[in-house]
């Protein structure tokens, strides 16, 4: 049974209670206790997550949307269910979310989609989402390479040009320069709500704005940001929004995709096959309305079970909580590791606004160094490029160390990275005279 959580900000005595709710952080790594700030990457599952999956097979495993039988209807139920919790976490209609197996597969599904509105006779509604030669898909350099590829790959499809908002020294985005790139020939813009590198978080309303005028579709990677945050994507007004679940407590193998109804019941799908049709002839088929439309073949059923688990635990505690708590993680994180001689932050200042995350540089020691530093101390971070090499090669690095925490995590911990990462020089015995930034 999950801890009962208290009201009022949460504070390291309430974190440490939710702690319970997780098996794993009460595990020793190298001798050491897991002290785990890689939840950007993935995170972990309370025990009524893993007991909500368990539940489903011990009683309510079937296939969904397809027997008569009573079992399949249960699982339907639980099935949809799920739908119904997830949608409404994030603010959106039941018939407006589809599953997905991650973030990633949504972003694929949304530009295979606009692909097959582009290649002929699909209907007038199929035309909205239709791209050649003369549009243009508008990204940022901070998107990692889920919502990059895709779209690299759907303008090579059908000849539309990429474009990108830059981003200053600080990871902001430079917005004068967003005003003069989205114009009339803009057709999508698709932008991170939270960088996974930076932890800055991005003007939504500004985007969007800028987008309505020159009617371009506005696709949100909200990866980073429903985790941690309250997200309504109708507030928001955003036309779709993707989000995965392992990075919010729940398995791996779901995700969403989130988009308004009257987009959804005009698009093409992605992927074809049972439980998505209408009629079909030997010649061709008719598709149902969203969500089946999106949703061939058999679903993620039990992770989608899961994930509304996990919503449940987030909404129990509160997302302003936790969004309150990571974001002193995230100030902690910062303010102390700009403080370590020979350490530069990537992102946003201290005292500026940003996620509980924080990736940074060691000056003369190679990430992958850092990160074996560190897990010899118990302490897991992700090294490398985290998926978004352009952003790296304009911060003039090829790797960083990124440590990210969640609602899980307590100031404890932040402090644990802190002062392993204050030895890290000394031990690597590097030439004071090595500056940060460099990756040498
Ligand atoms: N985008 C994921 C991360 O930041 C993979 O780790």
């Amino acid at each position: 049974m999950d801890a009962v959580h208290d009201s009022g900000p949460l504070d390291n005595a309430q974190v440490r209670r939710i702690r319970n709710d997780f098996p794993v952080l009460g595990q020793q790594m190298s001798g050491r206790d897991l002290v785990y700030l890689d939840s950007g990457a993935t995170s972990q599952n309370p025990v009524s997550v893993m007991e909500s999956e368990q539940e489903f097979y011990e009683r309510r495993n079937a296939a969904v949307h397809r027997g008569a039988h009573s079992l399949a209807t249960d699982a339907t139920e639980a099935f949809e269910d799920a739908r119904s919790t997830v949608a409404k976490f994030v603010g959106a209609n039941d018939d407006e979310l589809i599953w997905t197996s991650n973030a990633t597969s949504g972003l694929n599904l949304l530009a295979y989609s606009f692909s097959n509105a582009s290649t002929g006779d699909l209907g007038a509604g199929a035309a909205r989402f239709a791209l050649g030669p003369g549009d243009e898909v508008v990204v940022t350099e901070m998107e990692h390479h889920a919502n990059l590829i895709p779209w690299q790959e759907l303008c090579r499809r059908t000849g539309a040009a990429l474009k990108y908002i830059p981003i200053d020294d600080d990871g902001a985005l430079r917005l004068e320069e967003a005003a003069a790139l989205i114009g009339p020939r803009t057709r999508v813009l698709a932008f991170t709500h939270a960088s996974n590198v930076l932890g800055a978080i991005n003007p939504v309303p500004v985007l969007v704005a800028m987008a309505r005028e020159v009617g371009a579709l506005v696709v949100l990677d909200a990866c980073q940001s429903a985790p941690h945050l309250p997200l309504d994507v109708k507030a928001l007004d955003v036309d779709f929004a993707v989000f995965s679940g392992h990075k919010m407590l729940a398995p791996t193998g779901i995700g969403a995709v989130y988009g308004r109804s009257e987009l959804l019941n005009a698009m093409p799908p992605f992927l074809t096959g049972g439980s998505m049709i209408t009629t079909v002839t030997m010649e061709r088929a008719q598709y149902l309305d969203a969500p089946a439309r999106f949703e061939a073949g058999t679903q993620p059923v039990s992770q989608a079970v899961a994930l509304a688990a996990a919503v449940n635990y987030l909404d129990e505690t509160g997302m302003d909580r936790i969004h309150a708590w990571e974001a002193s993680l995230g100030q902690r994180l910062v303010a102390g590791l700009a403080a370590i001689d020979g350490v530069r932050v990537l992102g946003p200042k201290a005292g500026v606004e940003r996620t509980g995350l924080a990736a940074f540089d060691v000056a003369g020691v190679h990430a992958h160094d850092v990160g074996q530093y560190l897990d010899a101390a118990g302490i897991a971070v992700r090294v490398g490029h985290h998926c978004a090499q352009p952003l790296h090669r304009r911060l003039g690095l090829s790797a960083s160390t990124r440590a990210s925490t969640y609602l899980y995590n307590t100031t404890d911990d932040v402090d644990a990275l802190l002062e392993a990462v204050a030895q890290i020089r000394p031990y690597f015995r590097v030439d004071a005279g090595t500056h940060a930034g460099t990756g040498k």
